[in-house]
């Protein structure tokens, strides 16, 4: 049981080799390794290409040495056991004792997962034909709301893993939507995003899919409860809500609870973890929004990137790779963070949904065992699309005293091909290259008068910082399915290294505990015990509760 044991990550010989290697080459310049013997082949060396992905490493600190260290560390660490359990439908989710079987989501039928109660790979595929059934009817206009009207609107409320995956297929790939559809999505209990979105649309034309793994989450619940009445205020009866309400969840009689029709509830397994769930029925709005072949291009994606993972040699494995290079930053660099440069703004969401992703997952000070980690885990993810961020914190990740890892994201083929606008794309791309180019080589910006004063040094980039840059030929649902099982897989190994659980998130729970207690004391704030918080949580109840007093 490869995920029982623990290790001293620290006292591994692979590590201790590192700290060493890392040392040896800490006052070399890349700018070197492409100029001096073996630079020609450094792209070719330092490069691949998976599931119609190409990542181009060859701007980061590592020599062949590095590399070899690596993956040395990475087997040291049991990945190829780990992964295999994860494949197997073993409990690699020890506290929550259950496997973590996203990859069945997305396999062709022929194959076949289990965990521990038995076969899953049946309950995929008949949850996905039912998803099918649905969304087709949709879409084609036999399925209507309660007055007749055929669905234009789709409401997608959840949050988190039951948002954010969604949220971001079908931003990025908008351009696959139907044009008589819109897609919103409703996440924050903050109303903000209700009060802007419900007034433009017609009730009799929106579905809304409530979204949630537990359907406990107070967000969704509260939001669900405000549009349902949003429906009624308008003249949809109670009675009729069905035609306008579905649920995702693995919580069908909660969802029943709610209101919702037993045959318009679709589940899925407690081993979809929310954050690695949209390829499970977490993705209807997907396939409403986008259709069912779209939906399973980006299941055909994902898959092939598993394939990928789990079959190429460590040494030329894209997620490991990502991973290692991650950890080599993280843990020997102390790199705190890592930026995130989509360069398309179909990709703006990316950033957030890898921030759930990893942040989530690995953000974890415990190993598997219960015992503390001597070592960082999961860094900062942050980024925004270029070149808004190039004009914005791009300054710091150039001069700035902290070193900060960037993952460019380049698409080839421009989503919109109107006239004029591949001068865009080209301008795009162009900026694209000369940010990593520039983090890379450093250089001047000082005239010769300038160079040996104090405005030359304020001129001058040391360059040396790394980047990977990965290339996709086109941003299709297929490739998209691939950048995203990437990530999850690169996070997987990630958490192999570190012998921390990627799949639970116990970290989240003491305040939404503390907020059941909170709430009711901003109701009435003269209930507030003297003793129930510290002074300065106290006063903030106090005072918030006595300004919405004013409001009632
Ligand atoms: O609070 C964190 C979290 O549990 C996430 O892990 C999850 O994706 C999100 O809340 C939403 O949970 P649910 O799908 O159960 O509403």
């Amino acid at each position: 049981m490869p995920y029982k044991s623990s290790v001293r990550l620290d006292q591994l010989p692979a590590w201790r080799t590192l700290l060493e290697h890392r040392d040896e080459i800490a006052g070399q310049h890349m700018r070197d390794w492409f100029a001096g013997r073996g630079a020609n082949t450094r792209v070719e060396r330092f490069s691949l290409r998976a599931a119609g992905l190409y990542l181009d490493y060859s701007k980061n600190r590592i020599t062949d040495k590095t590399l070899t260290l690596l993956t040395h560390l990475v087997r040291e660490c049991g990945l190829p056991a780990k992964r295999d359990a994860m494949w197997a439908g073993e409990n690699v989710n020890v506290t929550e004792d259950r496997a973590a079987l996203h990859v069945a989501l997305r396999a062709p039928r022929t194959m076949a997962f289990h965990d521990a109660s038995g076969d899953v790979s049946h309950g995929v595929s008949d949850t996905l034909s039912r998803m099918r059934a649905f969304s087709d009817s949709v879409r084609s206009g036999a399925w209507v709301g309660a007055t007749g009207k055929r669905i234009r609107h789709l409401i997608n409320v959840g949050i988190g893993g039951s948002d954010l995956g969604p949220r971001m297929v079908c931003d990025a790939l908008a351009v696959y939507g139907r044009h008589d559809l819109s897609a919103h999505f409703i996440a924050n209990i903050d109303p903000t995003e209700l009060a802007r979105t419900l007034p433009s649309l017609d009730p009799e034309s929106t579905l809304v899919v409530v979204c949630s793994k537990t359907f406990t989450t107070l967000e969704t619940m509260t939001n669900a409860r405000t549009i349902r009445a949003w429906f009624v205020d308008h003249g949809i009866p109670e009675s009729e809500l069905g035609r306008h309400f579905v649920a995702v969840s693995t919580n069908a009689e909660e969802a029943v609870r709610f209101g919702i029709r037993k045959e318009n509830v679709f589940e899925f397994g407690e081993w979809v973890g929310g954050r690695y769930s949209l390829w499970s029925s977490i993705g209807l709005i997907i396939m409403l929004y986008l259709g069912a072949r779209n939906f399973e291009a980006l299941l055909a994606g994902a898959h092939a990137m598993d394939e990928h993972f789990r079959h190429a040699p460590l040494e030329a494995n894209m997620p490991v790779l990502l991973g290692l290079l991650g950890v080599w930053y993280r843990n020997f660099f102390d790199a705190q963070t890592l930026s995130i440069a989509p360069y398309t703004d179909a990709l703006q969401k990316l950033p957030p949904y890898l921030q759930q992703l990893d942040m989530e997952s690995n953000g974890k000070s415990v190993q598997v065992d219960g015992t503390p980690v001597a070592w960082q885990t999961a860094p900062i993810i942050w980024g925004e699309p270029g070149t808004n961020g190039q004009h914005a914190y791009f300054q710091m990740l150039h001069q700035g005293t902290t070193l900060v890892p960037v993952d460019f994201i380049a698409v080839l083929e421009p989503q919109y091909d109107a006239p004029g606008l591949l001068d865009h794309h080209r301008k795009l791309l162009a900026n694209c290259f000369a940010q990593s180019e520039a983090l890379l080589q450093g250089g001047s910006m000082a005239t010769a008068e300038q160079a040996g004063g104090p405005l030359g040094a304020q001129r001058r980039f040391d360059g040396n910082r790394p980047s990977n840059t990965l290339v996709i030929d086109k941003l299709s649902p297929e490739r998209l399915g691939a950048l995203i099982a990437l990530y999850e897989h690169k996070v997987f190994v990630q958490a192999a290294i570190w012998n921390i659980n990627p799949f639970d998130q116990w970290g989240v729970e003491l305040g939404k505990t503390l907020c059941r207690a909170i709430e009711p004391e901003l109701v009435d704030p003269d209930s507030l015990r003297s003793d129930a918080h510290d002074a300065s949580t106290a006063s903030l109840i106090r005072l918030a509760g006595e300004a919405l007093k004013e409001k009632r």
